[in-house]
């Protein structure tokens, strides 16, 4: 994967959440000025959650032109709260739905997790115009574990996920769906994440043993936490 276009951007960790919610919401804004609505993916992860907080006190977003999709989910209920579904209301929309373009949920619940993949693939839009992505320790980005058959998908833009030792079935966009996006923003914090991104721009790294490689033509919005990890043997 090139890293040609790979781009970085670092704060201070007191200022992160300000700095990163501002960087999409202006990815966001860009979009509007020559589209109508901005399809905007959300991630899950108690990372992005204080994006979602941010905004839901900025109250700064133009909500009614956004329509939001999920880039993964647990097979649980919506109403558990370790749904991403339930942590996005509870956070971004904690002030509740007032002028949203549309929130499109997956269906974890769905006892046929094939379906609920395929059901929605056929409600997503032509493309993903802002693309949030949080980090796991293991490299996974959305539900894309390292080593797991999802990474080979090459036609699906939705699948579902089980991977031993992984909390929940999962339903999760695929690499196919991240390379359409428009823009791709990875979000990562802390120094062990920082050591995981290191690996990820070393020489030979593949998609399959770290799925974050997949954003490498995207942008990383880091705190100099992770960043720091980045400058050690460059
Ligand atoms: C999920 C997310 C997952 C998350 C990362 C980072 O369902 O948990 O989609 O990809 O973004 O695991 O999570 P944290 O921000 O909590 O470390």
């Amino acid at each position: 994967m090139p890293q040609n276009k790979l781009n970085i951007l670092h704060y201070p960790v007191q200022s992160w959440v300000a700095n990163a919610s501002a960087v999409i919401q202006n990815a966001i804004e860009e979009c509007l000025l020559v589209n109508s609505v901005c399809n905007v993916m959300l991630t899950g992860g108690v990372t992005a959650k204080k994006i979602y907080q941010e905004w839901a006190i900025a109250k700064s977003l133009p909500l009614e032109r956004i329509h939001f999709f999920f880039g993964d989910e647990r097979c649980i209920s919506p109403d558990d709260q370790n749904s991403n579904f339930f942590m996005v209301m509870s956070s971004l929309f904690s002030g509740g739905i007032i002028e949203v373009g549309s929130i499109s949920r997956m269906e974890g619940e769905l006892p046929d997790r094939a379906l609920a993949a395929s059901r929605y693939e056929n409600l997503l839009p032509n493309h993903i115009d802002v693309l949030i992505l949080g980090l796991g320790l293991d490299g996974h980005i959305a539900s894309l574990f390292p080593g797991h058959s999802a990474l080979e998908e090459e036609l699906k833009l939705v699948v579902s996920v089980s991977q031993v030792g992984v909390m929940y079935d999962r339903i999760s966009i695929t690499p196919r769906l991240i390379s359409q996006a428009r823009k791709v923003f990875l979000l990562a914090t802390g120094a062990e994440k920082g050591k995981v991104l290191a690996k990820a721009l070393s020489p030979g790294c593949s998609n399959r043993d770290l799925p974050v490689c997949l954003t490498l033509d995207g942008t990383w919005l880091l705190d100099n936490e992770a960043y720091s990890q980045l400058l050690i043997n460059k």
